[in-house]
Order: structure tokens, then C-alpha cells, then sequence
């Protein structure tokens, strides 16, 4: 019997069934871009087109495509042990997992800083973002102050789609759909300011005090009712908003002061991102959580979960020995095909010195991505270690669908990009070389004079 995964071209009637996420599915279904291999830097569609990923995929695939090790990896986890449920069981490869990545973590600078010494596993970023805003109102509750409820995000911050990332989210559209979300949020304001930061090549000078904005919401509400405060370091999927210089860090130093714990997302800044294993790395802000997902198995098993730190577990450790401590789990969490993909993906990301080589390309990417200051329709470039984006003018009443036309048109002569809003990013995995960044920008900046 065929299957349908079988025929290289579906009629439309097949492509009905799946409803697509965050996609304009009738848009799509008249022209659809479909892949059906990857390898290294590439994509290949179904018409065995050549696709240049200039994504990592979707940000995650950081170790680039279809890597040989992390591949037989699985092959043989799966062949092993398929599934181990992780109630009340385990398997080792977690235990080894979750050592290595506290090894990556970033330290304590200070005596002051937190010691990201524990792993809590999932399957997603927003999963991740869930977690660990429940584990900042459980421990809040277990070391006497229940009454600190409060989470506080960021405008145009992104955490994923479950009910705890979409309320501390600021894009609009993913919440306006979705009723009342958690109560008790509160934002800080965005950091992006065209008027003082255009054009900033790596870090804005421009931007610090807006940390401050925390003291105002505390002041508001009483530090006694925060729980915690959960930004990313650079915000991705809503265009790559870099963080003022010593902006986090304020953040940190204002969160210390009033009790009120800090939360990384790193779903996007983890595992070389920013040229190092964490943006808390990179920036020597140690936060008292780091969730993560996507680089964390390159993309191949989906697997998230949360660094925590070394008090927060030691304060639910009480009660009898025989109680659980924390009743939050996923029936895959730590599932051994992630555990075995992740473990591979790390040996390459150290192997091949990943992170030292984003880290060391940073300029080129910069310099290449900076070169489209003044193309058609620009009014900002952005860039910090391996992750720049170019902001274009909208159409008038068309947010959107400028940068959608470029990303298109890329498409075709195959570069794949990404846009949100007129943004277009440009995130390669780690092993690219500099003319593959040179095709990506450049074929970019040839389609910026061509779009209306
Ligand atoms: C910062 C951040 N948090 C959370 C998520 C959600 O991750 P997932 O799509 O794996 O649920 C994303 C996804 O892009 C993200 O960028």
C-alpha cells in the first residue's frame, strides 16, 4: 500500500488534514514549501532543490543537519532502552545528561550568585517556560512567602504558547485570542528604541535604565507579591531585541534586592547562540533558573527543561524522605531518545569547538549583515554573536508582508530566512562557513531591491 509520506508531491486534497502551526495554512496549501531532507547547511525540497538553511531550522538545529553522530546515537537508544517511564524511575543516561549540562552552565562570579547545580527535563521551550514559572511560585510557597504570586515578563517578550509563557509574553497576538490568561502578570517595557539604537553593532549603549522600569512594578505591587521576573537575554522570535549594555545586569542586581527570583529563557540563546553555552555565559549575569530546549539535542529530539539553582532545590528538599517533593512532570520527560541525542550533540558541539567558532565568526556575520544599512526599505541591522536581523520599513497597512515577500523570493533561489513582522533574521547553525553567510545575506540584500 503506498504511503503517503512515500509520493514525493501531495494532491491539495491531502494537505488538508493537518492544520499547520503558526502558519497561514490556506496561503501555504495553494504553494506549498515542502522539505523532505537535510544535510549539514541544506535543506532539499521536494522538487530536489538545494535550500541553504540560514535558520538553524527553526533556531535549534545548532550542530547543522542529519550529524552523523547524534543520528547513530539514537539509532541505537532507540534499538536499547525505547522508553523508561520517569515517575518513581529512572534511566542513567538522564543522571549523565543532566551533569554535563550543569558542567556548561554558567558559574557564580559573585558570592552573591546563584549555583545552577540542578536539571529539571521536558520537551519544549514553552513546557521549559512553564516549569520554571511554577517552580518559582512553589518555592516562594515552600520557604514561607505564598504570598508572592505575581510573574513579571516583558513587552514583545516570547516563552512559548502554553498559558504560563503566553501571559508573561508580550506579543499581542498570541494572547489577545486566549481570555484571561494567568492572573497576576505584569510587563516590563521592550528595549528597542530605533530613535536610540539603530544600527547598534553588537550591544546597544542606549537602553540600561529601562532595567529600572522593575522598580516602578515593585514599587506598584510590593516586592511581597512577586515571585519572579523572566526575560531572554535576546529576544528572538520577536525580532532579535539585543540587550542593552549592563541591562540584565540591573536586572539582576534589582530582582537580588528585593527577593524576587530571575528567570533566563535560553531557548534561543542556549548552546552557542551568542558564542558561548549560555547568554548568562556570554553576559556574566548569573539568573536563579535557565530554561532551554532546541539547541539542546540540535534540533533532532524535541526535549526542553530548566537549570535550577543549587538553594531553590535544597529548599524543597524537606519533609519525609518519602514524600515527592515537587508535583510537576511530563511522561517524557528526560525520555531516553533525547537524553541519547542530546549527549551525542554535545560531544559534538565540544569536539568541533562549536561555541569558540561562532564566537570567532561573530565579526564576519556582523560586518556582512551591517553592509545592508542602506539597501532598499532598511531602517535597522542588528546583530550579536551568531544571530543578526534586518528591520525593514513596513507597507503601509501591510505589517509584515514586505519581509514576507523577501523571505519568499529567498525561498526560491534557495536561501531559507526568517521574518516576524518586517524583521528577517538570519540565525545559521554553528558549523557555517563564511560563503555560506556571504549567499545568505547577499542573496537578502539582492531581493530587497526588488520587492515593493
Ligand atoms: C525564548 C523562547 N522561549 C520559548 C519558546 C518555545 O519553545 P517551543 O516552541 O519549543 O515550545 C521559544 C521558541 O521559539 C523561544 O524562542
Amino acid at each position: 500500500m503506498t504511503q503517503l509520506s512515500d509520493q514525493v508531491h501531495l494532491r491539495p486534497e491531502q494537505l488538508d488534514a493537518f492544520w499547520m502551526p503558526f502558519t497561514a495554512n490556506r496561503q501555504f496549501k495553494q504553494a506549498p514549501r515542502m522539505l523532505t531532507r537535510a544535510e549539514g547547511m541544506h535543506f532539499w525540497t521536494d522538487d530536489g532543490r538545494q535550500i541553504l538553511d540560514g535558520i538553524s531550522g527553526l533556531w535549534c538545529c545548532n550542530a547543522g543537519h542529519n550529524r552523523k553522530p547524534i543520528v547513530e546515537a539514537i539509532q541505537r537508544q532507540a534499538a536499547t532502552l525505547d522508553f523508561a517511564p520517569p515517575f518513581q524511575m529512572a534511566h542513567p543516561l538522564a543522571f549523565e545528561l543532566a551533569n554535563r549540562l550543569v558542567g556548561i552552565a554558567p558559574r557564580p562570579a559573585t558570592p552573591a550568585d546563584p549555583s545552577l547545580d540542578h536539571v529539571f527535563f521536558c520537551n519544549s521551550g514553552s513546557e521549559a517556560v512553564d516549569t520554571a514559572l511554577k517552580i518559582a511560585l512553589a518555592w516562594q510557597r515552600v520557604r514561607g512567602e505564598g504570598s508572592r504570586t505575581r510573574l513579571i515578563g516583558r513587552e514583545r517578550g516570547y516563552h512559548g504558547v502554553g498559558f504560563g509563557g503566553i501571559s508573561v509574553g508580550g506579543i499581542v497576538s498570541n494572547r489577545k485570542m486566549f481570555g484571561t490568561l494567568l492572573a497576576g502578570v505584569d510587563h516590563l517595557p521592550h528595549t528597542h528604541d530605533l530613535e536610540h539604537n539603530a544600527y547598534s553593532v553588537g550591544q546597544p549603549e542606549w537602553g540600561a535604565h529601562l532595567a529600572d522600569e522593575l522598580e516602578r512594578i515593585v514599587t506598584l505591587h510590593d516586592a511581597s507579591t512577586i515571585a519572579a521576573v523572566i526575560v531572554e537575554p535576546v529576544a528572538g522570535s520577536t525580532g532579535v531585541l539585543i540587550p542593552p549594555i549592563g541591562y540584565l545586569q540591573r536586572l539582576r542586581d534589582i530582582t537580588r534586592k528585593h527577593g524576587i527570583l530571575l528567570i533566563f529563557d535560553e531557548v534561543i540563546c542556549g548552546f552557542g547562540r551568542l558564542g558561548a553555552a549560555f547568554g548568562a555565559n556570554r553576559f556574566g549575569v548569573v539568573p536563579d533558573m535557565i530554561t532551554f530546549a532546541k539547541g539542546v539535542t540540535s534540533g533532532t529530539v524535541p526535549m526542553g527543561g530548566v537549570l535550577v539553582s543549587k538553594q531553590i532545590h535544597q529548599d524543597f528538599m524537606v519533609g519525609p524522605p518519602g514524600a515527592i517533593e515537587l508535583f510537576h512532570g511530563y511522561t517524557y520527560s528526560a525520555h531516553p531518545l533525547a537524553c541519547a541525542a542530546a549527549l551525542a550533540t554535545l560531544d559534538v558541539y565540544r569536539d568541533e569547538a562549536l561555541f569558540e567558532r561562532a564566537a570567532s565568526l561573530e565579526p564576519v556575520l556582523a560586518r556582512l549583515a551591517h553592509g545592508l544599512k542602506g539597501r532598499p526599505h532598511v531602517i535597522d541591522v542588528r546583530n550579536l554573536g551568531f544571530v543578526a536581523a534586518v528591520e525593514l520599513e513596513p507597507r503601509a497597512g501591510q505589517p509584515g508582508a514586505r519581509a514576507f515577500d523577501v523571505f519568499l523570493r529567498c525561498f526560491e533561489q534557495g536561501v531559507l530566512v526568517r521574518t516576524t513582522g518586517d524583521t528577517i533574521a538570519f540565525s545559521p547553525a554553528l558549523i557555517a562557513s563564511e560563503t555560506d553567510l556571504e549567499r545568505m545575506i547577499t542573496t537578502v540584500s539582492d531581493n530587497l531591491a526588488k520587492v515593493d
